[in-house]
């Protein structure tokens, strides 16, 4: 029998007293008409940043800074001082639950993450700590309140990584282009899979609620890897997760607070599944398909995004005439947030991002 973490833990429940009655993202999410869309970019504070590397050089160990909340404020500030960002993200990151489930996470210089005990057999599933995780992430509720003291006005996204997104690197061990591990244990071990797929959804909706008591205003789930299950795995896997978690949010935790949706390679007739996220919620999409078509697909959420990251390293003329197109393709009148369809690339120029806040802003000017 598995554990689960579904015990209530104590943390301190911290409203800071915001003002976001006119917070364009907020009022986006709701389906409100703003004077233009809300701006925002998916990994905005980071490595493309030159203030970022400074803090980060302060650290060899990426998880100790994320254990750092004076750090963690401040890297989560940065964004938002050089371009006024209409919407903080918590500095964290996806993978803290396998952290927190002692699997030897490492994030090694120019390699990304490494876990150094991945799944390899179904006792391994059976065998995580899954009653412990939310309480052993009491980090990242500290990040969440020492971020909220700071934000006024601005509107805070807590984060996690969606329940394959995280299985992909718990099974496969550390990044790859299409995680042939992580699928092949799905196709082989499918009932451990699926209690492992279940574990998380059941934590990362409590290690949210967590996140919400401490201030975040939004939600937003992570699916980078969904795009690479067939249409049945994507069903049990991303969709019915994302159910769960959001149940459990509403009816276990009493947690009200909007969700916002990333799925890498989302297909367009998943209407009927993503009503789970609520009237509230909204859906950070990709750039295969243009954001009108998004629109018109989703009609009932709030669409985010989409550009194409690469498009920011060719510059910012290029970064212009792109964005331009984006804002064409959108619906007038749909709520839409302006982003990217992924995360920043590291090596984005600065310039670039200041022409799609320019362009945005003069096209709603
Ligand atoms: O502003 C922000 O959004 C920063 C917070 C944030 C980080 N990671 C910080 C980070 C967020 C939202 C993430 C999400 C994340 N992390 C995802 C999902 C989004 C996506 O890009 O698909 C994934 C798959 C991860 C896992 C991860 N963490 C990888 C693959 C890596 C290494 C390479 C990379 O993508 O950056 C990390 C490390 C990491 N997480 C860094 C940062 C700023 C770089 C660490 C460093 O400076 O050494």
């Amino acid at each position: 029998m598995i554990k689960t973490s579904r015990t209530k833990i104590k943390t301190s429940d911290r409203h800071p007293s915001k003002n976001l009655v006119k917070s364009r993202f907020l009022q986006t999410l709701r389906g409100e008409t703003t004077d233009r869309p809300a701006i925002w970019m998916m990994r905005q504070a980071g490595r493309y940043l030159p203030e970022y590397q400074k803090v980060r050089s302060q650290f060899t160990n990426f998880m100790e800074l994320c254990q750092t909340p004076e750090a963690t404020t401040e890297l989560a500030l940065q964004p938002l001082k050089r371009y006024g960002f209409d919407a903080a993200i918590l500095f964290s990151d996806i993978l803290t639950i396998p952290y927190a489930l002692d699997m030897g996470l490492n994030f090694l210089p120019n390699q990304g993450p490494k876990i150094a005990s991945p799944i390899q057999a179904p006792s391994d599933v059976y065998a995580l700590p899954f009653d412990e995780v939310v309480e052993k992430c009491d980090f990242v509720y500290r990040a969440v309140s020492h971020l909220a003291a700071e934000l006024h006005d601005t509107p805070m996204l807590g984060f996690a990584g969606s329940p394959w997104t995280l299985a992909c690197y718990m099974i496969q061990g550390q990044g790859a282009s299409l995680f042939p591990k992580a699928k092949q244990f799905a196709y082989e071990h499918p009932i451990a899979t699926q209690e492992l797929i279940h574990q998380l959804s059941i934590t990362t909706a409590h290690y949210l609620a967590e996140q919400a008591k401490a201030g975040a205003d939004v939600l937003f789930i992570i699916d980078t890897w969904g795009g690479i299950l067939d249409a049945s795995r994507y069903q049990r896997y991303v969709l019915e997760a994302l159910k769960i978690m959001q149940h459990e949010l509403t009816h276990f935790h009493g947690i009200c607070k909007p969700i916002l949706f990333y799925s890498k390679g989302l297909r367009l007739h998943h209407q009927e599944d993503l009503q789970c996220i609520g009237y509230q919620g909204g859906l950070a999409v990709d750039w295969s398909h243009a954001i009108g078509d998004m629109q018109s697909a989703f009609s009932k959420h709030a669409i985010s995004g989409n550009l194409d990251p690469a498009i920011l390293l060719a510059g910012p003329t290029t970064t212009q005439y792109h964005t331009q197109m984006m804002l064409e393709s959108a619906q007038p009148g749909s709520p839409f947030i302006a982003s990217l369809g992924h995360g920043i690339l590291p090596e984005t120029p600065t310039d670039s991002v200041h022409a799609f806040i320019d362009t945005v802003k003069s096209f709603y000017a």
